[in-house]
């Protein structure tokens, strides 16, 4: 048995939590929107050809926001091919994943799946193959009410209405040499700072988010985000951050080792746009769009990229999640919470079928992966405000830092409700955590309105269409809460929600 202890006081807060840190992606790629979140003729499609099974796993999920259309795909994307008549539509190569993009599915149909399902559209403007006049052109087709030719063809479209998109990416990844129409820093500064001008001139009620690095690991990366500022500084909110986890030595204990990366991330981009934000003596705090996330290193081979022929969706990097996935998605989910004053906004990639916590099978069924879980937890429970802790526990030596605590863990308060939520992963593989909590300042009496964890004894266990449910929410066997004292006995190697509330 470890032992670990939290004391949380209701007086000290990190920060009010921005719920769009529940978002996620849809690409188009591969099986994401194609069979994934649209298939006309599916038995569970309505009359627009949106399964209703993903649709209702998604509202089960607890998604805030979604961003669309890409991703890579995004730099080389011609908004007009996806609006208006569907039968006019072209047939384009895709050269971001080499695949027949059909044009099917385009900005209308994305924006009603969103009002379907109850979330907020993310948008990004194409500064791989187009730039300045695209966008702004792009912004007027969505969000300009009238009396233009651009909203009178939205009009037209069926579409009477603004579409109102407020948050929106100036353009993707654009460091990587794999991108269409890759960029230097100083290239894309420029041009972000100008697309984001106009765009605003267009709208100004919109929040704009310029590309960071396309992970910590870029050669050019540091150096990137504080030249992309400094030139765009003025125009952007947001600065974006894309990681995906890798398990290069097939070590759980080290693979736990991404909370903490993840958390050196945030901190080095704020300190980075921080730093910009000094050269001009400026208060203006630009914030954190981490807008890819995920585990993504089991389907990383050519055939997961790329598949001859010209396809039209093929199945692309469709990752199998396990339980260890599951558990370092709950801590990375964690670290989101405890930087909730730099981190507004973050996008799990993807949504469905590309590594995805939603799978599906053309025709068939659509199911959990384990990773949905975590994710659909604390999307539900963690509400209002961050609170800091003072988080005792053993540690372990790893690459990402000599002490790795066994524990990590976050709490919120809803002020509107009373809840008070404990989030806590035990990153101990062999050892129950007995772990004891001090709820300071709450006042009155409190009580367990629910106790969860995401455990399995297999590290490797997974969800299939099969066996959906293998790795699932389980109550946690022993917990209990005395006055302002609350104990929980965690299961080695689990990821736990204990939700506390007012006595009625
Ligand atoms: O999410 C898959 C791909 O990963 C995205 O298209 C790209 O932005 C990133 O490299």
């Amino acid at each position: 048995m470890t032992s670990a202890r939290l004391i949380v006081d209701a007086d000290f807060a990190i920060s009010d939590l921005d719920r769009r840190v529940f978002g996620t992606f849809v690409e188009h790629m591969g099986r994401c929107v194609y069979t994934g979140i649209f298939e006309p003729g599916h038995p569970t499609a309505d009359a627009n050809g949106f399964r209703q099974d993903v649709a209702n796993l998604t509202k089960e999920l607890g998604v805030t926001i979604v961003r669309y259309p890409g991703g890579n795909f995004l730099s080389g994307y011609n908004w007009e091919d996806g609006v208006g008549p569907k039968e006019q539509r072209p047939r384009r190569l895709d050269l971001a994943w080499f695949s027949t993009e059909t044009n099917a599915f385009g900005t209308n149909e994305f924006i009603d799946w969103c009002r379907q399902v109850g979330v907020e559209p993310m948008f990004g403007v194409n500064l791989g193959t187009r730039g300045i006049d695209d966008a702004r052109r792009f912004i007027e087709y969505c969000n300009h009410p009238g009396g233009t030719e651009l909203s009178e063809l939205r009009k037209s479209h069926g579409y009477d209405k603004p579409h109102d998109i407020k948050f929106w990416c100036l353009g993707n990844e654009m460091d990587g040499p794999w991108q269409i129409g890759a960029k230097t820093a100083a290239e894309y500064g420029r041009a972000a700072h100008e697309t984001a001008k106009v765009m605003r001139w267009v709208d100004p009620s919109i929040e704009l988010s310029a590309c960071g690095s396309s992970n910590r690991d870029m050669p050019t990366y540091a150096r990137w985000e504080y030249e992309v500022l400094d030139h765009a500084f003025d125009h952007v909110d947001f600065i974006s951050l894309h990681t995906y986890f890798m398990n290069p030595h097939d070590s759980t204990e080290e693979f736990f080792g991404n909370i903490e990366l993840l958390d050196y991330f945030i901190k080095e981009v704020a300190a980075i746009a921080d730093a910009v934000a000094a050269t001009r003596r400026s208060q203006k705090r630009i914030m954190l769009s981490l807008d890819e996330w995920n585990v993504w290193y089991k389907a990383r081979g050519h055939d997961d990229l790329r598949k001859p022929g010209w396809p039209e969706h093929p199945p692309l990097i469709e990752e199998v999640y396990n339980t260890e996935d599951a558990l370092l998605i709950g801590g990375a989910l964690i670290t989101l919470l405890n930087n909730a004053d730099r981190v507004k906004c973050a996008c799990m990639a993807q949504l469905v079928n590309i590594i995805g916590p939603i799978m599906t099978e053309p025709g068939g069924p659509a199911w959990r992966q384990t990773i949905f879980h975590p994710f659909a937890l604390t999307a539900k429970y963690a509400r209002g405000r961050v609170l800091r802790t003072l988080a005792t526990s053993a540690t372990y030596a790893g690459k990402a830092t000599e002490e790795m605590a066994y524990l990590v863990s976050a709490v919120t308060e809803d002020e509107a409700t009373g809840q008070v939520v404990i989030f806590a992963l035990n990153r101990h593989l062999t050892e129950t955590m007995d772990l004891k909590v001090e709820l300071r300042g709450f006042g009155g009496q409190r009580q367990i309105v629910e106790a969860l964890e995401v455990h399995h004894p297999n590290m490797k266990a997974v969800n299939t269409k099969d066996a959906p449910n293998t790795v699932a929410p389980a109550p946690i066997k022993s917990v209990s809460l005395d006055g302002d004292k609350l104990v929980a006995r965690l299961m080695p190697g689990s990821w736990n929600v204990i939700v506390t509330a007012p006595k009625a």
